[in-house]
């Protein structure tokens, strides 16, 4: 029996699994069943107030998960799935509370990663995941990223290889008229704004994500972001780097895709501070911003 097929089975089992994305690396379960959902929130030491993301094989499984489908969902899926763009609606019976924290809805995103897509198909199951890191730390983009508490935790770790985007899914939640960004993420704002109109804030309801609480995708180290790098401090540059620093790409996607990286291989060298020297103020490095605005924050 192939890696895959023993993952799917642990899945329909109610067992966990460490699912490769082109985001970042899921904590994966079936999304049907409760009692493994429930296994997710003990295992990252996740707040019960903080939703999972449901991942789904095709547009059909994703309307499965949902109460409606608007047109600009179809605009939405047609032109980012499979892809890094989770949608926001109302949930179907099938998914349980335990998911989606009590909210009456869901996010749904076809992951657009060919071991991810292969294992929602086996496991035939619409699959939750968040990102499997313990609750607060630097999301893997690696399996060797992967914590000794969160392996503990899982049946099968299928390995994916290093993530393509880096960071994770952009959360919209969907309305008739357009889109409201809950989360930055690996599809910027002027990709979405291209193909429906993204509006500033929501009318009604929570502005924000649930549990997208300030300190988020810390590393153990304090961050510190700064405008210079002096060469004894351990960080991240654009510049040439000394022992203690890496140096980032100056483009947002590849730094992105970088970036967890950096962080978990410089705090790997047990820092006092981390410093990482600030990107430049423009719309596409706003995924970025969130992170490491996140991750400075105590
Ligand atoms: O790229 C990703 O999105 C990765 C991979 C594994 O797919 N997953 C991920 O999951 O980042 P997680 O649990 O680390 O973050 C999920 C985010 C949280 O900010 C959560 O609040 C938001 O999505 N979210 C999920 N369901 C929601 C809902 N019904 N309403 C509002 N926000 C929701
Ligand atoms: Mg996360």
């Amino acid at each position: 029996m192939d890696l895959i097929e023993s993952a799917a089975a642990a899945i329909r089992l109610g067992e966990l699994v460490i699912m490769p994305t082109e985001t970042v690396y899921g904590l994966a379960a079936d999304a049907t069943n409760p009692e493994a959902v429930g296994k997710i929130f003990t295992a990252k030491g996740r707040p019960e107030n903080n939703p999972l993301i449901v991942h789904v094989d095709s547009v059909a499984m994703a309307r499965e998960c949902v109460q409606e489908w608007p047109e600009i969902a179809d605009r939405l899926a047609s032109a980012f799935w499979p892809g890094p763009l989770t949608l926001v609606l109302p949930k179907s019976p099938l998914i349980p509370a335990t998911v989606t924290a009590g909210l009456d809805t869901v996010g749904v995103r076809i992951p657009n990663h060919p071991v991810a897509l292969e294992l929602i198909r086996r496991a035939g199951k619409p699959i939750a995941a968040p990102s499997a890191n313990p609750a607060n730390a630097v999301s893997p983009t690696r399996v060797g990223h992967l914590s000794d508490p969160i392996l503990a935790a899982v049946a099968v770790v299928l390995d994916g290889g290093p993530c393509e985007a880096g960071i994770e899914s952009t959360v919209v939640r969907v309305a008739a008229d357009g889109v409201v960004i809950l989360r930055p993420g690996a599809v910027s704002r002027l990709e979405l704004a291209e193909v429906v109109p993204v509006f500033d804030r929501e009318m009604t309801g929570p502005a924000r994500s649930p549990g997208l609480g300030e300190r988020h995708y810390s590393p153990r180290a304090r961050v510190e972001i700064t405008f210079s790098l002096s060469p004894d401090d351990c960080g991240l540059t654009f510049g040439p780097a000394s022992l203690h620093q890496r140096t980032m790409p100056s483009d947002p996607v590849a730094y992105a895709r970088e970036l967890y990286d950096a962080l978990h291989e410089l705090d790997a060298r047990n820092p006092d501070v981390i410093r990482i020297e600030a990107p430049p103020q423009f719309p596409e490095w706003e995924a970025v911003w969130d992170r490491l605005r996140r991750a400075a924050s105590r």
